[in-house]
């Protein structure tokens, strides 16, 4: 499978983000943060307005605003749903005017089919395999793209077991590639065999067995986070979960007119991070999302040493657990970290390049494995982990399926790349937080896809970071 070679991409079109770290950071007081919604919840909220047994009108509250999230709009409202949002929330209305995309350039297509809807949703994977699930569970047809990047990136995890189903879709350029036309739906019952631990290819697996009421059993090699599995329980569907699978009965299923979304502990760990790093105090981030599946990252430190608590759990809507996460500032006593089974590797899979850079700051050798498909992400995050952990003086190797990191090298200031990933561009400003000296993370200003705020909410916990658009 093809993926762009971090180090070919386009020249860096977002500004920089400057840090100046190592300063005092205020006082050692207790602190809190809040963090946005959480992005996956959000686009699963979103893409429920679709479902057959959805409202005409839908509330998702607390969603995740960051362009990841937007880009699924433009393709909704190319299906004729009207959305307006407020600083707070996405209300998605059935039966607004149809606003047609414009569609993107193809080298290899010149006749692109005119009778269906054109759908782009930038560079978000998961806006696109999970539409196109839905979109071959309802059987509407529709063409289904993505920017150059999302090009690039693995398309048939999902395709096929949905062709497996009886869905009828087509490439439109290379085997295995956006754009896809969506023909006919899913129609066939049976079980499919996931071959990657994808939450998005078997999400998008589920929902179209859900939106057409087919029942299908869907056999994974990982449990990786299950959003969508506890939010269509939570509207009625019948699901029933054994050890390495997840069988939909049929049958219809009722989403409720709002959906709540839980702050993102995805986000949630830049801040714990940057608290932990800054030496001290304590720091609480309320109202997050604690999915043993997405915990990963908190889990390691805490099993590694670090003092990290999670507080006042209760269950959110759409069935997930949300809580207080309370971190206190110091990685004296932590050791090394280690990543080496599918699920833990999966509970922390956004936050690779962020547990690689402090893991440079930990003593020992720390090893985070079983991380093969972190090569199709946004970029190949082994290679521009290591490119941007390694223009900071740490010492990291990456292997075939995960990263080693050598503690102890002298970590310093300077110029650092972001490959225009946001999830590399904030664990870059995150570290930058922590060392003496000026940090230029070089289109660093990327971190909109998933975390708008983010330099505010990381000066609340004591950094200086501001972003320059003349370079
Ligand atoms: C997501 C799943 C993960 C994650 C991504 C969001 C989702 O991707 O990296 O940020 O919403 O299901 P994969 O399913 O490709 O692992």
């Amino acid at each position: 499978m093809s993926q762009t070679s971090p180090f070919d991409r386009p020249k860096t079109e977002s500004a920089d983000l400057v840090v100046e770290g190592g300063r005092s950071p205020h006082p050692a007081a207790a602190r809190s943060v809040t963090v946005p919604g959480d992005k996956s919840v959000s686009h699963r909220a979103l893409l429920a307005a679709l479902l057959p047994g959805a409202p005409s009108r839908l509330t998702v509250r607390n969603a995740n605003l960051g362009g990841a999230v937007r880009a699924l709009l433009p393709a909704l409202r190319a299906l004729g749903y009207r959305i307006t949002a407020d600083p707070d929330s996405l209300v998605v209305e059935r039966g607004g005017p149809v606003v047609p995309q414009e569609r993107r350039p193809h080298p290899d297509i010149t006749h692109w089919p005119d009778d269906v809807p054109y759908l782009e949703t930038g560079g978000s994977s998961a806006a696109a395999r999970l539409l196109i699930g839905v979109l071959a569970g309802l059987g509407l047809p529709a063409v289904v793209d993505g920017d150059e990047v999302l090009r690039h990136r693995p398309m048939s995890w999902l395709i096929e077991p949905l062709a497996q189903l009886g869905a009828d879709i087509v490439h439109l350029g290379e085997p295995g590639l956006l754009p896809v036309l969506v023909r006919g739906p899913v129609h066939r019952p049976g079980t499919v065999e996931l071959t990657v631990g994808s939450a998005q290819a078997r999400s998008g697996v589920l929902l179209a067995a859900v939106a057409a009421g087919l029942p299908a059993t869907l056999r994974h090699p990982v449990r990786s986070r299950d959003h969508t599995e506890r939010m269509l329980a939570a509207f009625g569907a019948d699901l029933t979960e054994a050890a390495g699978e997840v069988r939909y009965g049929g049958g219809p299923v009722t989403v409720p007119p709002v959906i709540d979304v839980p702050a993102d502990p995805s986000l949630a760990a830049f801040p714990a991070a940057a608290q932990l790093l800054a030496g001290d105090g304590e720091l609480t981030v309320p109202d997050v999302c604690l999915n043993p599946t997405r915990l990963g990252f908190f889990d390691v430190l805490r099993r590694a040493g670090a003092d990290i608590r999670y507080r006042d759990r209760r269950t959110g809507s759409s069935g997930e657990p949300v809580g207080t996460i309370v971190v206190r500032g110091g990685t004296g006593g932590v050791k090394e970290v280690r990543v080496d089974d599918p699920a833990t590797l999966h509970a922390l899979i956004d936050e690779v390049p962020l547990l690689a850079v402090v893991a440079a700051t930990l003593p020992g050798r720390s090893w985070i494995g079983c991380a093969e498909e972190l090569r199709f992400k946004e970029t190949d995050r082994l290679a521009t982990t290591a490119g941007m952990a390694t223009a900071f003086g740490a010492r990291i190797e990456t292997a075939d399926d995960g990263l080693l990191v050598t503690g102890g090298a002298p970590l310093t200031a300077g110029r650092v790349p972001s490959y225009e990933d946001h999830r590399i561009a904030m664990a870059a400003a995150t570290l930058a937080t922590s060392l003496p000296g000026r940090t230029t993370v070089c289109g660093g200003a990327c971190h909109r896809t998933s975390f708008p705020d983010f330099a505010a909410v990381q000066r609340a916990v004591g950094a200086t970071i501001t972003e320059v658009i003349q370079r």
